[in-house]
């Protein structure tokens, strides 16, 4: 499987997600502002991976920087790399694991510092693997045998360190064996479904159908869909879920043709300080994301369009959230803060 990411000696090397599927290129990040820089043009996305791109940049910053102002140039590249996407909480979730690491570590040598937030970095990029292979363990079975599993976006192995989350559950039963296939809504206006969720699960022989994001209802109501599965961006205390746009019209589309809606996250996507999903920032996008496709015109000039990159799923149309330490049901505020203690 492809590498989303990697450390190496000359930086951190990325899949350049904007060119997938026409071409497969690579990104070396030199700096913690290529890494910026990355994050906010999306040659990197998706929650968890995002959280460990901020946690190499991270250290990639302190790698370079001077002893004289080493607490100012960290505070500069932690705010910096805080600032390039609001919406996916994985992202300050890594800046903050490495803040703590280096207060850990207050008045020992710099050149040991940088060390240790190197290994960190490295650490958090493993454990995101294992993490996600867990809640594949977890989610595999609560999908029926027989049937298609409906998802949005990617929340795959490039969104993540590897395996993905909702893809990481249809990898999972797929691999145990059940007869399943997939329809990956396209996406609009970015087509991580189209482009990345497809070029992924092709790779896997996994079989999947690409749609049109206005055909979920069509295919949820004909009954052919056991399940749908989509990956979080931030999930409030209440359950509310911020996922990809589109994901909340797919929700109550299942909801209203009893069809089971599940949300696959790792724990660290999970936001207990906020009681409910309306406190959740919502990521607006450039226009041009939605005017154009590739470069070419789909819209007349000087066209004003809203471009919000997330929504926000209420809890109530969320049968269950999966995650690398079990399953969490309703109500949500009770279990998820019994998840996230255990
Ligand atoms: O704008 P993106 O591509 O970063 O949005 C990605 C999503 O919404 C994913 O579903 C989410 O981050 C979960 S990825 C495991």
């Amino acid at each position: 499987m492809v590498k989303t990411l990697e450390w190496t000696p000359a930086g951190v090397v990325m899949i350049d997600q904007t060119k997938l599927p026409r071409t497969v290129e690579f990104v070396t990040c030199h700096t913690y502002q290529d890494v910026a820089t990355a994050i906010k043009d999306m040659i990197i996305r998706g929650a968890p991976a995002i959280g460990v791109a901020a946690a190499m940049g991270v250290a990639l910053g302190a790698l370079a920087a001077s002893d004289e102002s080493f607490e100012d140039e960290f505070a500069t590249i932690c705010a910096t790399l805080g600032a390039t996407r609001p919406t996916a909480v994985n992202l300050f979730w890594g800046i903050e694991r490495m803040k703590r690491v280096r207060a850990g570590v207050a008045g020992q040598p710099l050149s040991d510092v940088r060390a240790r937030l190197v290994a960190e970095a490295l650490a958090v990029y493993e454990e995101d693997i294992a993490i996600n292979q867990s809640i594949g363990a977890h989610g595999g079975p609560l999908v029926p045998d027989g049937k298609t599993v409906l998802t949005h976006c990617n929340a795959g192995a490039l969104a993540t360190a590897g395996y993905g989350t909702a893809l990481g559950v249809i990898r999972s039963a797929y691999a145990s064996g059940k007869k399943i296939d997939v329809y990956a809504d396209e996406t609009r206006p970015f087509l991580q479904g189209a482009r990345l969720t497809a070029w992924e699960l092709q790779q896997d022989n996994i079989p999947t159908k690409i749609i049109t994001d206005n055909m979920a209802g069509h295919f949820l109501k004909d009954g052919r869909i056991g399940c749908v599965v989509v990956g979080a961006d931030r999930i409030a205390g209440n359950g509310d879920v911020a996922n990809k746009i589109g994901t909340y019209s797919v929700a109550v589309l299942a909801k209203e043709n009893g069809v089971p809606f599940y949300v696959a996250a790792p724990i660290s996507t999970l936001d207990l300080t906020l009681t409910s999903g309306t406190q959740i920032p919502i990521e607006q996008r450039p226009s041009l994301e939605v005017t154009h496709v590739f470069g070419v015109p789909v819209a007349p000039e000087g066209m004003e369009v809203e471009n919000p990159a997330f929504d926000v799923t209420p809890a109530r149309y969320v049968t269950a959230i999966i995650t690398e330490r079990g399953v969490a049901y309703p109500p949500f505020t009770e279990s998820l803060k019994k998840l996230a203690a255990s």
